[in-house]
């Protein structure tokens, strides 16, 4: 089974191929074209996924060594992202198979960020629990296995990747802000500033408080003193790390518990956070957990991922038709 597989849900166009289950390449072309204007821009990130979607697919198929005409079927991202992005990958991929005369697999690009588990050793084994962390979202799912899914907590208003994001604008950082909060948090000190955690009941998530308090903070430390920021970066990034980190990991507590379970994996972008990483890993040490980290080219979105939910599907016969649409909201 020689699978390819197409992400164009954001801002990584990203192609990959995969033989009998093993991930054979995994091209990811990032946009940089949204760092000037703070933020993915979403008729932009159409333009750059056209422009660069059949040199990324060439390359991935190069890589692999791998004919276009040995191809047995297509994977693609259906949704969630943004529609104009998914419009070129899911085109190009239904164009593509139509003339190869291949079937089609239709991908939800969250369920693949959980799968990505699966692309190398250490595999978790069904039933466990996964947080994803992402710029748009952040779930708390129990993976039944890999075709079936259920959220049991998630964000009532932003995602933690936005949280991290726009803290790295408020002190000047370009975008995306969230990797150089991690790198800049590696000097801090974590406990310098105290931040509200905004707990909600339940399993889910809020993060618009944390992120007024966030501003708040800052306008009123900048009025006392105009170089507050300037002077203090590393601590702040330190510290709102750790609140982050806090707020993911006391919910994780509490659904492992939930769900007497003994696995948790993280996957998404906010996952190659190595402030999350390490805690984790510390807390599945005092719990007796089997903590589950993927490998960082697997953290954020890449056409691996869809490829190893696209296998599971091909195992189980499960295939799209040519009338497959995008969906910028899709369900599990
Ligand atoms: O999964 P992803 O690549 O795209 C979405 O599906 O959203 O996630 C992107 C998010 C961004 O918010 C980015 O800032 C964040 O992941 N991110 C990080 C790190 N690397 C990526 N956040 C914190 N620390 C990191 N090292
Ligand atoms: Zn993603």
């Amino acid at each position: 089974m020689n699978l390819l597989a197409i992400e164009s849900s954001c801002d990584e166009t990203s192609a990959a191929v995969m033989v009998n289950g093993i991930l054979r390449s995994n091209v990811i072309s990032t946009q940089l074209i949204h760092t000037e204007w703070g933020g993915v821009v979403p008729e932009l990130a159409s333009r750059a996924h056209q422009k660069s979607i059949i040199p990324v697919v060439q390359e991935a198929l190069q890589l692999a060594n791998i004919n276009k005409n040995d191809l047995n079927a297509i994977a693609f991202t259906r949704g969630p992202g943004l529609l104009g992005a998914l419009l070129i990958g899911t085109s190009f991929a239904k164009s593509l198979a139509l003339s190869l005369n291949i079937p089609l697999i239709e991908v939800n690009h969250m369920q693949a960020h959980v799968l990505a588990h699966f692309i190398e050793d250490p595999k978790p084994v069904f039933p466990f629990l996964c947080l994803t962390v992402s710029g748009g979202h952040t779930q708390i799912v129990w993976v039944k296995s890999a075709l079936e899914m259920e959220i049991i907590g998630e964000t009532m208003d932003d995602a933690v990747g936005e949280a991290f994001d726009k803290t790295a604008k408020l002190i000047g950082l370009p975008y995306p802000g969230g990797p150089l909060i991690d790198k800049l948090a590696k000097e801090g000190n974590p406990d310098r500033f105290v931040l509200p955690m905004g707990e909600i009941p339940g399993l889910n998530f809020s993060f618009s408080g944390i992120k007024t308090a966030i501003l708040y903070f800052l306008q009123k430390e900048q009025k006392a003193n105009p170089d507050f920021i300037e002077n203090n970066k590393a601590d702040i990034c330190a510290s709102v790390q750790k609140t982050l980190i806090e707020i993911l990991l006391r919910k994780v507590k509490k659904a492992m518990k939930e769900k007497n379970c003994q696995q948790i994996a993280i996957a998404g972008g906010v996952s190659a956070n190595s402030g999350l990483r390490a805690r984790l890993k510390e807390m599945g040490l005092e719990q007796n957990w089997e903590v589950f980290i993927p490998a960082f080219s697997y953290c954020t979105d890449n056409a691996g991922m869809i490829a190893m939910a696209g296998h599971f599907k091909v195992l189980a016969g499960i295939y799209s038709n040519q009338n497959v649409s995008p969906l910028a909201r899709m369900e599990f």
